[in-house]
């Protein structure tokens, strides 16, 4: 029984482990938080039953995953508390009673980010910090610096050190933008906007421009220093905060008593709708701040300041129907439809229910009368059953035994919660995404091509298998339903440009599950090619720095199934790169190693270009700024990377040094 057990266990580690890395290193993640968590709990389960078996050491036994050994851990002198938060009317009067209802408080809209603390040394931004514990947090200063709106450089930079803490944020209109080129390059959508800007934020430095790419914002909401600059209420501090450059949110409101503060809750109740970021509540604070020491705090929070929660938007409505959705790679997705129903400023018709645990957890018929909850931007979510509700008719669901797109037996893979179809080459639900996949920007980058005209070229028949889209001639493409002269031209034009994308994008393009662009790119870089990764050996794939067990096995089941390698030779003779990303391509050894960073638009070349060629003379191309960076070479239009290479000294280049260097 016991090998059962450890085998088990095992798998759980290395999946858990996998997905985590997905999740906080790479900022990829490929499952839901919901089935993450269904893995952490089962393999808590075991190893609470087979203590012998359980490993210490292991990630879920420390808070805050495998991210903190990302970044060195800074000490709060001042800790960063949290709120308490009150839900009904007379449960802020107590909070008044406790303090004192005459006394003037402010009123800020509770921001639904991440909280961060700022020092500033004479003016300058020195140390940027997460909350962490609330004790020991982690220093992002690098990253914090990409955040617009985190001012390098105070107004009238006031003299010693200055801590002001805020909250970091993804603005709805970036969240929804960021979200929609995940969906178009086939990666997992971020759940929400505060889930968005932490995943953001907390990058390695490797991966840190992508802040600058999706773009965080600020806003700060607390001068922790006030008293040594001789500021008395929070309402001043606020002021102080914005008058030094640094962004406070204009949803806040000086109130004389609890009847203006009663106001402002009712007041921004509806008006938060308006906003362009998540707020989930109104944070009460007395305004008077020399009082707040004298006051003092709980070990968790002030007593000087409390959340009104405003409750989360939720509805009652009834399941029409329960579908299934079969993803890229098979995973069956239950999709509830129904009856709509107005929640949070839009109309709802459909809720996720995760997988078939989900279902029956919370038991869940066809028919039933649900409670359906819209938290921030989530994807509105059944969360309750109205038993009592019921009539009899309602029908239990079923996860169904056969593709609803391809009749397929449906299986369940042992060591995953979800079930699949396992039909990979021409179950067409599967085929749709893939070709989508195939398409998106990190797989063969094919424009215009997106889960619209995918689902149509399969609709239509055109494409059995993913080579198949190299074959389609004009014709084909004109007499799909809207595709015009114009488009047909382009969409071919694209496919013919694909043809000389490196191998690696092939490689990620070819959706081999768990293999993204990342580990494509580790794949690439030490087989170079597609027959060496081919014939590898489980073990040497696993061996690859960055490249777990789980990968490499996944890895070796594509190249054993004979359709995969059908579609490869297909590839091979319409004459995609099948390789040449090995380390060997280096024509001249210029550059030795010396990393160049590249900033704004080149007029000769692409920034692609121009890092391909300082590859083949020997550098290193980084995609961001830190102290290990040779050149910054700038060109028009250039960011913050540019103020950040100033700032630590880097030797800037312009294209035409640059050029000259290459020669
Ligand atoms: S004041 C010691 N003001 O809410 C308390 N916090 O649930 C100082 N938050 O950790 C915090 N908006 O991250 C304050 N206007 C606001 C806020 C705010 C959001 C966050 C903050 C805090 C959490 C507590």
């Amino acid at each position: 029984m016991k090998n059962i057990f450890e085998a088990r266990i095992n798998a759980l580690y290395n999946l858990i482990e996998h997905h985590a890395k997905l999740y906080y290193d790479n900022d990829a993640p490929e499952i839901s938080d919901f089935e993450y968590d269904a893995l952490v709990n089962e393999l808590k389960e075991l190893e609470k039953n087979h203590p012998e078996l359980a490993r210490k050491d292991f990630l879920t036994h420390n808070v805050g995953g495998t991210a903190s050994e990302l970044f060195a851990k800074v000490n709060h002198d001042t800790p960063m508390l949290s709120l308490d938060n009150v839900f009904k009317p007379d449960e802020l009067r107590n909070f008044f009673a406790r303090i004192d209802s005459d006394k003037n408080f402010t009123c800020e809209m509770k921001i639904d980010g991440l909280a961060v603390s700022l020092i500033y040394e004479d003016g300058i931004f020195v140390r940027g910090a997460t909350r962490g514990n609330g004790h020991v947090g982690e220093d992002v200063s690098a990253n914090l610096a990409l955040v617009e709106g985190v001012p390098k450089k105070l107004k009238d930079a006031p003299a010693g050190k200055i801590e002001v803490r805020g909250e970091v944020l993804m603005t709805l209109e970036r969240f929804r933008a960021v979200n929609e080129i995940r969906e178009e390059r086939g990666e997992n959508p971020f759940a929400n906007p505060r889930n968005a800007a932490a995943g953001t934020l907390r990058q390695s430095e490797k991966n840190n421009h992508v802040i600058s790419e999706r773009g965080l914002d600020i806003f700060l909401y607390y001068l922790v220093d006030a008293e040594k600059l001789g500021i008395t209420r929070q309402s001043d501090a606020l002021q102080w905060l914005e008058a030094h450059g640094l962004p406070v949110q204009k949803a806040w409101a000086f109130c004389e008593n609890l009847d203006d503060v009663e106001n402002f809750i009712s007041q921004w109740q509806t008006e938060r709708d308006k906003l362009n970021y998540i707020t989930d509540g109104v944070v009460i604070k007395l305004d008077d701040l020399t009082q707040w020491p004298e006051i003092g705090a709980t070990s968790h929070a002030p007593r000087w300041a409390v959340a009104y929660k405003y409750p989360p938007e939720e509805a009652k409505t009834k399941v029409i129907k329960i579908e299934i959705s079969v993803g890229r790679t098979g995973v069956l997705t239950p999709v509830a439809v129904l009856e709509p129903v107005r929640l949070g400023g839009t109309q709802v018709q459909r809720a996720g229910l995760h997988n078939a645990d989900y279902i029956s957890k919370l038991g869940i018929k066809i028919g039933d009368v649900v409670k359906v909850r819209k938290a921030a931007e989530i994807i509105p979510e059944v969360i309750e059953v109205d038993k009592s509700a019921r009539t009899g008719k309602e029908e239990i669901f079923t996860m169904p035994e056969r593709c609803p797109a391809c009749g397929s037996e449906i299986i369940k893979i042992p060591g995953e919660v979800a079930l699949r179809c396992p039909n990979r080459a021409s179950c067409p639900a599967q085929l749709k995404e893939s070709l989508k996949y195939f398409a998106s920007r990190d797989g063969m980058n094919i424009k215009g091509m997106g889960g619209r005209l995918s689902a149509n070229l399969v609709d239509a028949g055109k494409v059995k298998n993913l080579s198949d889209i190299y074959k389609l001639k004009y014709e084909d493409w004109i007499t799909l339903d809207k595709v015009r002269d114009k488009t047909a031209n382009f969409i071919m034009a694209e496919l013919e440009k694909s043809k000389s994308r490196p191998f690696v994008n092939l490689l990620t393009a070819l959706g081999i599950p768990d293999v993204g662009k990342n580990a494509a790119g580790l794949l690439a870089g030490h087989f170079g090619n597609i027959d060496a990764i081919k014939n590898a050996a489980e073990e040497e794939i696993a061996s690859i720095e960055g490249i777990g067990p789980v990968i490499a096995g996944s890895v070796r089941e594509f190249f054993r199934n004979e359709e995969n390698i059908n579609l490869i030779e297909n590839f091979r003779a319409i004459g995609l790169q099948m390789g040449g990303e090995a380390k060997n391509k280096i024509t001249e050894n210029k550059f030795d190693g010396k990393i160049f960073v590249f900033t704004g638009t080149l007029s000769s070349m692409t920034r692609e270009e121009a890092g391909e060629k300082v590859k083949t003379l020997g550098g290193k191309v980084s995609g961001s700024i830190s102290r290990k960076t040779d050149f910054l070479v700038a060109g028009d239009k250039t960011g913050s990377k540019l103020i950040k290479a100033e700032t630590l000294g880097i030797k800037i280049l312009s294209e035409q040094e640059f050029l000259e260097m290459i020669l």
